[in-house]
């Protein structure tokens, strides 16, 4: 997610952005920059990397601070247009009068840009942003505030967005909501914005936070909420009482915990841009050439880890919805197996981070043997984007703790998506079914609430298994990854030994482990082989096992069975292994938190492992 700051009053502007972007580092960023107006011409000073280069381009620009009234900052977290000077922000139009910093994404921005462009704008870079300076300079007629209303009513998208112009000398920053934070924080003579409070703590405690639809005019000695109507909505300030470190983490304890609770607005944001009105799919703007996917013989998907484990779940989901073979490979294992591609394989390489040493090399194995390369990431410009043919981006912003949580499940995203685009493009499937899983993946995020509401119930349950040694997770089917997955969550946070096993291996060996000192979480959603995991769950019981089910709301089979019992709502068989891991990763994070285990930081570990 991107950071944003600004400032008006009589301090040295440039200091006061600079300190306030260095404390939203932690909101990840791979470029940064401000724009200070004073009263003669306004300056920009941008820089591709960390805080220090633009500090010091800043110094070399020395923009007169003397009369210096205000400016806006940001740090940038790649969406639309890979890291570099020229994407990142602020953003200014083509008069070089107004600049925009902007934390969200611009669902119609190709349509908005082409018609500037044909109204004789020009554009000087690849963001979604950059159409924001333009159109409030096509409306600009002496009131900036009405200037900004009027553009947004004409973009769709979330975004936070601070704006000032030298047309107002300096007198005024304008900032509008929809969506990404935005914090006004209110000063004696002088006045700030941040998208986040840990920015504004040194200089101020009382803060406004914005709300959806607003829009906040910022002067000196005067703040002015209003609707994007322009009906007041002023209120008073809160006064916080976090201190820094709390404010990062948005007052949750470790950031695995907050990015657990983010993954219904990560998903959201995945999905944007990608879902047609008619509920279609519309991948084109990330995939490019469609043709080329209908001629895909077979997939390869490559990947380590968490990511690995949703590469499985792909493999269901793809081959259930395109009806295309698809392998999945630990990419470790595929890149030394001297691989059999064909000249119509896809390989598809799946990183949050997209700096994993051995799925880079899987992917460029797979290129010399002739492969076109798609990649599924988080990070924009990472190395796995930069030697793909075409990337579909997650958009969970920066993942902070090692154990990998909402990237895991916009993964997950990502693939369903790819998945109905394949068929779509191929006509596997008929539009109703299509437009039916289209309508399953707008209901997830409110569905992953629900579950999140039982946040308080994991934690008694890990209560009960924090001293426990061993477990074991059983799942059958598109769920036999995600009992994978929530051992991983486990182990490598809690470190506690835990396997992940596909239920119908119990007979073959796992079964010699069961006894009273064996918990064994069992995936027992209600699907086709709902019938065969309850049989899994007799043959534990039968043996004094204990069994925690992750069961489908209302089943009362199962809790008449098993020792306890966690609910996901009702769902599609493959919608269920989004929601499945919910329960298990904060299952995973109580365990370890009861443990004394650094969540964020387990021993052993890394975010992201660039060696072998
Ligand atoms: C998962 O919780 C771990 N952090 C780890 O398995 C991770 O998924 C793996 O290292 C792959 O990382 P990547 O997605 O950045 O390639």
């Amino acid at each position: 997610m991107c950071g944003i700051v600004g400032y008006i009053g009589s301090r040295e502007v440039s200091s006061v952005l600079v300190d306030g972007l260095k404390r939203l580092e932690y909101r990840g960023y791979d470029s940064c920059g401000v724009a200070i107006i004073d009263e003669e011409a306004p300056t920009i000073v941008r820089s591709v990397g960390r805080i220090g280069g633009l500090e010091e381009k800043i110094k070399e620009t020395n923009p007169t601070n003397g009369s210096v009234k205000c400016g806006i900052g940001h740090t940038r977290w790649a969406t639309h247009g890979r890291p570099s000077e020229g994407n990142s922000h602020p953003h200014r139009d083509c008069t070089g009068r107004f600049f925009v910093a902007h934390n969200g994404i611009i669902e119609n921005y190709l349509q908005l840009k082409r018609r500037l462009i044909a109204d004789g704008h020009k554009f000087a870079s690849a963001t979604d942003t950059e159409v924001l300076p333009h159109l409030i300079e096509s409306y600009y007629d002496g009131d900036l505030q009405a200037a900004v209303r009027q553009a947004l009513r004409d973009v769709e998208g979330v975004y936070g967005i601070v704006v000032v112009s030298s047309e107002d000398g300096g007198r005024k920053i304008v900032a509008a909501r929809n969506g990404p934070p935005l914090v006004v924080g209110i000063g004696s003579g002088e006045n700030f914005i941040a998208s986040d409070v840990p920015a504004l703590l040194p200089y101020t405690r009382d803060m406004v936070f914005l709300k959806d639809g607003e829009l906040a005019v910022v002067g000196s000695d005067s703040v002015q909420f209003t609707d994007f109507d322009g009906r007041c909505t002023c209120r008073p300030p809160e006064t916080i009482t976090w201190t820094a470190e709390m404010a990062e983490k948005e007052g949750y304890a470790y950031f695995m915990q907050k990015e657990i609770y983010e993954q219904p607005r990560a998903i959201r944001d995945t999905l944007i841009g990608r879902l047609g009105a008619n509920n279609t799919i519309t991948l084109d703007a990330d995939l490019g050439d469609m043709e080329a996917l209908s001629s895909v013989d077979r997939l390869h998907i490559v990947a380590m880890g968490t990511s690995l484990h949703a590469g499985l779940v792909g493999k269901f989901l793809i081959e259930s919805l395109a009806r295309i073979p698809v392998d999945v490979d630990n990419a470790s294992e595929f890149r030394y197996r001297d691989p059999i591609i064909g000249p119509n394989d896809l390989v598809v390489g799946i990183s949050q981070s997209g700096e994993t040493a051995d799925t880079l090399a899987a992917m460029k194995e797979a290129r010399e043997k002739g492969a076109r390369l798609l990649s599924i990431c988080n990070v924009v410009g990472s190395q796995a984007a930069r030697q793909s043919d075409a990337v579909l981006y997650t958009h969970a912003g920066p993942e902070i703790g090692v154990a990998s949580t909402k990237a895991f499940t916009t993964q997950l995203i990502a693939l369903y998506l790819l998945a109905l685009q394949l068929a779509q493009s191929r006509g596997s499937l008929p539009a109703d079914e299509i437009a039916r899983h289209v309508r399953q993946l707008r209901e997830i995020p409110d569905q992953i609430n629900t579950i999140l509401e039982q946040g308080n119930d994991m934690a008694v349950l890990a209560e009960r298994f924090r001293n426990s040694k061993n477990f074991l997770y059983l799942g059958r089917g598109v769920n036999y990854p995600i009992a994978m997955e929530g051992a991983l969550k486990l182990k490598e946070i809690s470190y506690i030994h835990a396997e992940g096993y596909t239920a119908g291996e119990m007979k073959h060996g796992p079964i010699a482990l069961i006894d009273a000192e064996m918990p064994v979480v069992v995936l027992v959603p209600q699907d086709t082989v709902y019938r065969k995991t309850m049989g899994n769950i007799e043959e534990v019981k039968v043996r004094d096992g204990i069994v925690i089910a992750v069961a489908t709301v209302g089943d009362k089979e199962v809790s008449e069975k098993a020792d306890h019992t966690i609910y996901i709502p009702c769902a599609d068989p493959l919608v269920n292994p989004i929601l499945a891991t919910i329960p298990l990763q904060l299952f995973a994070y109580h365990v370890a938190l009861l443990r004394g285990c650094d969540v964020d930081k387990p021993r052993n570990l890394a975010k992201s492992v660039t060696v072998e």
